[in-house]
């Protein structure tokens, strides 16, 4: 119809690109990915992947990832020591996660608890101040953005540990002193009373690694939403429990959940070859294969391979390993996969290492948010940060519904 919105010359061109498939929506210095040649960086063409999970912490890359740079020994140990701060909730914390139904999904409370917790910040609200409270040339606004950034990783950890521990049935645990970032994590979950408890260290360090691994991924749905949320200028706190809702989504988060559900259903390695031809039928998804971005393997599953050995010298092997190795061994020589592309993604083996550490399968997606919180809030600061200040995220549509017409009174209406 003429009065369509989209053919009024007036208005100027509309692009539509379904799923931002081919929309940049700004300029990032923060993770660089060439998904042809496999490859990931942290901060700007930098650090590659691989050196970091070597030799860095999750941490010491958060630090990175937010601030631009690796940290001085001085700025790490303040970092550090601000988020271990930070990581103890408010005693009504305990009454909030309480009130959840016995099987809540952890995500579910995950994300509410984000929300909840910014009611506690008032300097964090620019609702309540009135103003952008985050502008790069006032020092002291600076320093209220550390702050936020402090408590929501510091006590990203101490959130997920109580919505583990509700589902469990157990009292919480107050986020104990001296440990690492996964260190004090694993023992707020698995602390049954015993007073020198003290996770394994190669659990810890391997937790470290995958945490590391999954703390920013470029403009996901989860990044994108925090943006889009984070442009109206809510608190972070908002911004940051509607970037978890989106990862709570299985096209997002659950994949390694349904890695597992897959190899539970194939069951053992002679039962392979059956699974591949279904797939290649379409009657089944070989889960985690393939990535939008990545047309080869994701660097990153070759390092989460890698510290599968390890947990597994530790928990024992999972009884999945050899149905999983022979899938993966026969998915990457096969026509059907090479020719479209399809490698092994970062959801493949980490699902294994979870599995063996014990953790229930629908507390794999938290164990993807709370590392994710550094890259979420890493997008967050460039944003806020960035010169021009923030604009509102508004994208527009092309509206295809009625043209004008008259309305007609309900007594006149069939
Ligand atoms: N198993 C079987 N076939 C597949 C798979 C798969 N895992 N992935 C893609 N294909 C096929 C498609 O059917 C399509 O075949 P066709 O060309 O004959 O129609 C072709 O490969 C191209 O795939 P697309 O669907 O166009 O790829 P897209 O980029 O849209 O999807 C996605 C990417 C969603 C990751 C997809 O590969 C998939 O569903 N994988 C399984 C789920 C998974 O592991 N997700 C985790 C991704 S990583 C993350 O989010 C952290």
């Amino acid at each position: 119809p003429q009065d369509r919105e989209e053919n009024d010359p007036e208005k100027g061109l509309r692009v539509s690109d379904k799923g931002f498939l081919n929309t940049a929506v700004i300029h990032s210095q923060i993770t660089y990915i060439d998904g042809e040649a496999g490859v990931l960086r942290y901060r700007q063409v930098g650090y590659p992947i691989e050196q970091l999970a070597l030799h860095s912490s999750h941490l010491e890359t958060g630090y990175l990832l937010i601030y631009g740079a690796l940290p001085s020994k001085a700025q790490l140990k303040l970092f550090e020591s601000e988020v271990m701060h930070h990581s103890i909730v408010h005693a009504d914390a305990e009454n909030f996660f309480r009130s959840f139904r016995y099987d809540a999904h952890p995500m579910a409370m995950l994300t509410s608890a984000f929300a909840y917790l910014g009611s506690y910040y008032s300097e964090a609200n620019p609702s309540l101040q009135g103003q952008n409270l985050f502008t790069k040339s006032d020092p002291a606004s600076l320093a209220n953005m550390d702050k936020q950034i402090y408590r929501l990783i510091g006590k990203a950890t101490t959130l997920a540990a109580m919505a583990y521990r509700v589902r469990q049935g157990r009292d919480f645990v107050t986020p104990p002193s001296g440990l690492s970032y996964t260190g004090q994590f694993l023992y707020q979950m698995d602390h049954l009373g015993q007073e020198d408890y003290r996770p394994s260290p190669v659990l810890e360090k391997a937790l470290d690694v995958l945490f590391l691994l999954h703390a920013d991924h470029e403009l996901n749905a989860s990044a994108t939403t925090v943006l889009q949320t984070g442009s109206s200028l809510v608190d972070p706190y908002s911004a940051i429990a509607a970037g978890c809702a989106s990862l709570y989504g299985p096209l997002h988060g659950g994949a390694n959940e349904a890695v597992i559900r897959m190899l539970i259903s194939i069951g053992s390695p002679e039962n392979v070859p059956a699974f591949l031809e279904a797939v290649k039928k379409r009657e089944k998804v070989l889960s985690g294969f393939g990535h939008r971005v990545y047309k080869t393997s994701d660097p990153r599953s070759f390092i989460i391979r890698k510290t599968a050995d390890e947990v597994f010298k530790v928990t024992g092997k999972d009884e999945l390993l050899e149905t999983a190795m022979a899938l993966h061994d026969a998915a990457i020589k096969d026509d059907y996969f090479v020719s479209r592309r399809l490698a092994p993604n970062v959801d493949f083996w980490s699902g294994l290492i979870y599995r063996a550490m014990g953790f229930p399968y629908d507390f794999f997606p938290v164990l993807f948010a709370v590392p994710r919180v550094v890259g979420w809030l890493a997008h967050w600061r460039q944003m806020m940060l960035q010169e021009g200040g923030v604009k509102i995220w508004r994208p527009r549509q092309i509206y295809v519904g009625a043209a004008k017409r008259d309305y007609v009174p309900t007594e006149k209406r069939e």
